[in-house]
């Protein structure tokens, strides 16, 4: 039977080759409603718990047309309200121009406009002239309006409808699979964004698979090749890299153990990351791979120097007070090196460090996003750096070398895509099939967009 061009419904059949339609990324209309369908019904990361330790400080999250507050209250819960005033919707706190978002911390929250007051739960404080209102003012129609919010992995996350699923339930199984690298514990090293010439999915689509490190990152070829696999899990997917005999496969793929002497490759490879894209190590495992040559003999095997250096880079650690979790190797196998969280936030995981990224749309043209990197690691208590958001273009000098070369994509690709000539993406239904599961995904949202078969 043909069934060439049948929508593809379930996640079972994404093991067959798929074609997207370009409207997700390119159309207006698509863009446009986005807004009321997705955004407005996913949960969204918007921030860390340790950003807002204090009651009263708070963070805002601006999306489109809606502006989320995030306040640590006086009983140390985290409220989150429509950042809007119930007067005459005033915004209540303002993005300063150029940042990414308002942060301080405040006893209460005053509108600019006629100064109507808020307490950190959101109620009405004060207002002006009340008597003015012949005392219809009442404590619904003058408090700020709640958004819902619930935090897991360290992060805040808020959903702007009332009525969603409790966040666990949304991000099964996720947090099963990640708990236990304890991602809570970890703390920013740095923190970028920008504002991207093309779509949140070209953006997002250049870091949930490995088909494109042959081509985009020749440098890490040297360092021998690994098969990548994506999988879906629900809305969401993982990526990862086939396992063969050896513990920790996947970390060590990700972490390029290489082929020749092990432990000069190792070193290379750590310092070429540290140097050249400064994710997905720390100083700490670059110094214990730099000693490998020391500490091992030449012709040590590439399984032992593995264990070896992260064995002496886990002692290192803890040295200065920084304890790796221990998790089972079969389990971190499993979990793969990245999570891609639906819609739009990507959890790259390891024991000590992640690479985190998000990109969300700026304003309503299809064309642009924001886009977010961040890098975080575990660090004795009272020295994390606390860095705050750093604005960059698209370009390798201000985001690394190996960024850079991810970014060289994604306006071409948009580009690229509004093409007469082009039929569609067709991910590799072994590798890419990230992608093809979040189309699938967005089209149960968005009622459109919906991904077939190829042939
Ligand atoms: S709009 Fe906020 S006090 Fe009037
Ligand atoms: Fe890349």
């Amino acid at each position: 039977m043909n069934d060439s061009g049948k929508i593809v419904v379930s996640a079972d059949d994404l093991d067959q080759p798929v074609v997207i339609p370009v409207e997700a990324y390119l159309s207006a209309d698509y863009a446009r409603a986005e807004c009321d369908r997705l955004w407005r019904k996913v949960w969204l990361q918007a921030g860390r718990v340790e950003d807002i330790p204090e009651p009263g400080d708070y963070l805002t999250f601006d999306l489109l047309d809606d502006s989320a507050l995030l306040v640590r209250s006086e009983q140390g819960g985290i409220n989150a309200f429509h950042n809007v005033c119930a007067h005459r919707g005033r915004r209540l706190v303002d993005t300063p121009a150029g940042a990414r978002n308002a942060s301080g911390r405040r006893p209460q929250f005053m509108c600019a406009y006629h100064g109507w007051q808020y307490d950190l739960d959101g109620k009405s404080l004060n207002i002006i002239h009340k008597d003015d209102w012949q005392g219809q003012l009442t404590e619904e129609c003058t408090s700020l309006t709640p958004v819902r919010v619930e935090t897991w992995g360290g992060w805040i996350w808020i959903n702007f409808d009332r009525d969603c699923e409790p966040l666990a339930d949304y991000l099964a199984p996720i947090p099963e699979m990640l708990d236990p690298f304890q991602l809570h514990n970890m703390r920013v090293r740095w923190r970028k964004w920008g504002i991207f010439d093309c779509n949140w999915k070209v953006a997002m689509e250049a870091f949930n698979e490995t088909y494109h490190v042959q081509t985009t990152h020749p440098e890490f070829n040297k360092f021998g090749e690994f098969r990548g696999w994506a999988r879906a899990q629900g809305k969401h997917s993982h990526i990862g890299y086939e396992a063969a005999k050896a513990d920790d496969d996947n970390q060590k793929a990700k972490l390029r153990v290489g082929t020749g002497d092990a432990r000069l490759s190792t070193a290379e490879m750590q310092v070429f990351t540290w140097e050249k894209a400064n994710t997905n190590t720390t100083q700490t495992l670059v110094n214990a791979a730099l000693r490998l040559k020391d500490e091992l003999s030449e012709g040590t095997a590439s399984g032992e120097v593995l264990q070896h250096w992260l064995a002496s880079a886990r002692a290192d650690d803890e040295a200065r007070g920084v304890v790796w979790p221990t998790i089972d190797a079969e389990h971190v196998g499993k979990t793969g090196t990245a999570w891609q969280v639906f819609p739009n936030f990507q959890i790259g995981h390891a024991v000590n460090n992640m690479l985190c990224y998000s990109a969300r749309p700026y304003g309503y043209d299809p064309d642009k996003c924001i886009f977010e990197g961040a890098v975080y690691e575990l660090y004795p208590e009272g020295e994390e750096p606390q860095p705050g958001w750093e604005y960059c273009e698209a370009t390798a000098d201000a985001w690394c070398y190996v960024l850079g070369q991810d970014f060289s994509n994604m306006a071409a690709v948009q580009q690229g895509m509004k093409s007469a000539g082009f039929t569609g993406p067709k991910p590799n239904p072994y590798m890419e099939r990230s992608t093809a599961n979040l189309h699938r995904n967005l089209a149960q949202y968005m009622g459109t967009g919906q991904v077939r078969k190829l042939r």
